[in-house]
């Protein structure tokens, strides 16, 4: 039986996942868990014991969890990357609207007519006429899991669409629409676009991304958008741009102090992935990366492990084994593999950065002790066996 502490609630659904032979569900208690399912709890003081071997994040930041020190304990961590981004852009193309339709102003304004209000209405509306999206140019910056389905879209009202994204993975490349105009020149997007918006991650490279040298090139009136991260954005230069117009209007989904008072900003309090489908997808994510590494040894979608899968050898027991990415692992672990007589039937290596997985599925037995001998040599993490009979 694998046991699997839960730290956040998951969906009825997603509960189905763990088979009843197979798991044993604990609640906020570690020291005997093969896993852990959480999402926002912070667990850098956490200890853990030597049997936990995964941690599955439902949701995509992983800054609550001390993502190195589980790869030195031979802890594999996962997240649930895009399984909130259709979340995200239905809320950029909400945050799209607002910044051309001055939705919010007008509600607040609808909200403190108190007599003759359906003349008032029609008397005081034109204040708030907005350009429609329709026609317009969108500028994309990061064409991700969330960006991708954003600049789609935008092709899907009508929009011209320009994305810039000098790392876009392949998958999120095939998934864009042909009538998405890809640009590797950034600031061609600043100076075409009507609407700009950032849907990279927070790094010192996307740090003060949008700042005043690149304002300067931008549109007069244009309008900016972030649903991505705190930092991405300089809101000092872009206070300044606002209040001179150049700038017309900034909805984000971050808000601070700062933002809240800075004129022609709506802020939204972080609501781009909290949708009841993608609170369920992220768990479904999670459990079955979890289920999959208990069971298989396939490691997809971790922050601190390479993807490393193989279609199981019949008649094999398996073997991971998780490493530092040093010279001479695989020749150590053949070498005491050979010397107890096990006789490799299948193998893949694959390495990331400074860790590296190897699953093995071997003939032969090996006993618990000798798997701790193994795990001894310097380097080797973690050496897990799955024998044939925990298969699906
Ligand atoms: N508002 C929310 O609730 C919410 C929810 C989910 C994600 N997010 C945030 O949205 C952002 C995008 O999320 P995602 O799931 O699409 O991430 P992702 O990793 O799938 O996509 C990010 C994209 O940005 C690109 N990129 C990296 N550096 C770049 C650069 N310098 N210039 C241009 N592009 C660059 C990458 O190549 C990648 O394609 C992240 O910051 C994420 O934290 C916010």
């Amino acid at each position: 039986m694998y046991k699997v502490a839960l730290f956040c609630k998951i969906p009825k659904e997603t509960m189905g996942l763990f088979s009843e032979d197979k798991y044993e569900i604990i609640e906020q208690e570690t020291s005997d868990a093969d896993g852990i399912v959480m999402r926002s709890m912070d667990i850098h003081d956490m200890q853990f014991s030597r049997r936990l071997k995964a941690i599955a994040r439902s949701g995509a930041g992983v800054n609550n969890i001390p993502v190195e020190r589980c790869a030195e304990e031979g802890i594999v961590v996962f997240n649930s990357p895009g399984a909130n981004a259709n979340a995200v852009c239905e809320l950029t193309f909400l945050g799209l609207l607002i910044s051309s339709r001055k939705v919010v102003d007008s509600i607040y304004w609808t909200k403190k007519l108190d007599n003759n209000v359906v003349d008032a209405v029609e008397r005081g509306k034109s204040q708030f006429v907005g350009p429609e999206l329709k026609g317009k140019t969108l500028g994309v910056i990061g064409l991700g899991n969330v960006g991708h389905l954003v600049a789609n879209l935008g092709i899907k009202l009508g929009m011209e669409v320009i994305g810039y994204d000098p790392y876009i993975s392949v998958k999120n490349a095939l998934g864009l629409s042909w009538d998405v105009q890809y640009t590797s020149d950034i600031n061609d997007l600043y100076r075409r676009s009507d609407y700009i918006t950032v849907h990279t991650p927070y790094n010192d490279e996307t740090k003060n991304y949008i700042n005043k040298d690149n304002i300067k090139i931008m549109k007069d009136g244009v309008k900016i958008l972030n649903f991505a991260r705190h930092g991405i954005v300089n809101e000092d230069d872009l206070a300044e741009a606002l209040e001179s117009g150049k700038v017309s209007y900034h909805v984000s989904d971050l808000p601070n102090e700062k933002l809240l008072n800075t004129k022609n900003v709506v802020c939204i309090p972080h609501l781009g992935g909290s949708t009841h489908e993608a609170e369920e997808n992220c768990a479904e994510m999670a459990v079955t990366q979890l289920t999959e590494y208990l069971e298989k040894g396939n490691i997809t979608n971790s922050v601190n492990f390479p993807d490393c899968s193989m279609e199981r050898y019949p008649g094999t027991d398996r073997i991971v084994v998780l490493n530092k990415n040093i010279p001479n692992m695989i020749g150590k672990m053949t070498t005491a593999l050979a010397s107890r007589n096990i006789n490799i039937i299948g193998m893949v290596n694959k390495s990331r950065g400074d860790y590296a997985c190897n699953i093995i599925d071997i003939v032969g037995q090996l006993k618990e002790e000798e798997l701790k001998e193994l795990e001894e040599h310097y380097g080797i993490l973690r050496v897990m066996l799955i024998k044939q009979r925990a298969e699906k």
